[in-house]
C-alpha cells in the first residue's frame, strides 16, 4: 500500500471531546426528545459513540446522500440516496456529520430538512476544515477544527478503507512523501 498515515487526533482525545459535546447537548435539550440523524456513512461511528452518552430520550435515523460534480467546487449537486424513515415534523432534530469541508453537503441537508418543519434543527460535526469552506454551513456543536488536509479514520474513509480506525490520521499520498 502506497499511502501512509500520520496521527492527528488520538482515540482518547476523540472520546474525551465526545464526552464534552454530549454533556453540552444533554444540557441544552434537557428532557426533550431528540432525534439524531446520522449522515451515512462517515458519521456512523461518531453517532454511535455520541448517542450512547445522551441518556434516554434519543431516537436515531440515518440519511445517505450522493454528490455529483466536483465536490470541491461551488457547483456540486447533492441528492438523496437513502431518505429518513421517520417523519421529523415537530421534532428536535440534531444532524450528525463526520466532517464539514466545503460545506456543500451540510448546507443542502439543512435546507432539505428544514422544509419538513422540524421543531428545531441543529448540527453536531466531529471535524471542520474552515479553510476549505465555500458554502455557508452552520455548526452548533463542533469537535475539532483541523487544517485543510485529507483525513481518515473514526468513520472517515479513503476509497472505503480506514473507517474502522479508532483515531483520526492524515492520509499522506506518495506525492506528499517525496
Ligand atoms: P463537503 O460537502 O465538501 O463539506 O464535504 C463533506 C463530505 O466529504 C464529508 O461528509 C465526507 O464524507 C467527505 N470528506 C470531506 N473531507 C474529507 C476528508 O478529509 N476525509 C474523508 N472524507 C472527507
Ligand atoms: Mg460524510
Amino acid at each position: 500500500m502506497s499511502e501512509q498515515l500520520q496521527l492527528l487526533i488520538t482515540a482518547e482525545q476523540i472520546q474525551q471531546r465526545i464526552d464534552e459535546l454530549a454533556r453540552e447537548i444533554a444540557r441544552d435539550y434537557e428532557d426533550k426528545e431528540l432525534l439524531l440523524v446520522a449522515i451515512l456513512k462517515g458519521s456512523l461511528i461518531f453517532a454511535g459513540d455520541l448517542c450512547r452518552r445522551l441518556g434516554h430520550n434519543v431516537l436515531l435515523d440515518v440519511i445517505q446522500l450522493s454528490s455529483y460534480g466536483d465536490r470541491g467546487s461551488s457547483s456540486g449537486v447533492v441528492q438523496i440516496k437513502k431518505d429518513l424513515d421517520l417523519n421529523i415534523e415537530d421534532r428536535h432534530v440534531l444532524l450528525v456529520e463526520d466532517i464539514v469541508d466545503s460545506g456543500l453537503t451540510l448546507m443542502h441537508v439543512r435546507e432539505l430538512l428544514s422544509t419538513r418543519h422540524p421543531r428545531s434543527l441543529r448540527t453536531v460535526a466531529l471535524l471542520s476544515k474552515p479553510e476549505a469552506r465555500l458554502h455557508h454551513a452552520v455548526i452548533e456543536y463542533l469537535g475539532f477544527e483541523i487544517p485543510n488536509v485529507f483525513v481518515v479514520g473514526y468513520g472517515l474513509d479513503y476509497a472505503e478503507r480506514y473507517r474502522n480506525l479508532p483515531y483520526i490520521a492524515v492520509l499522506l499520498t506518495p506525492r506528499d512523501l517525496v
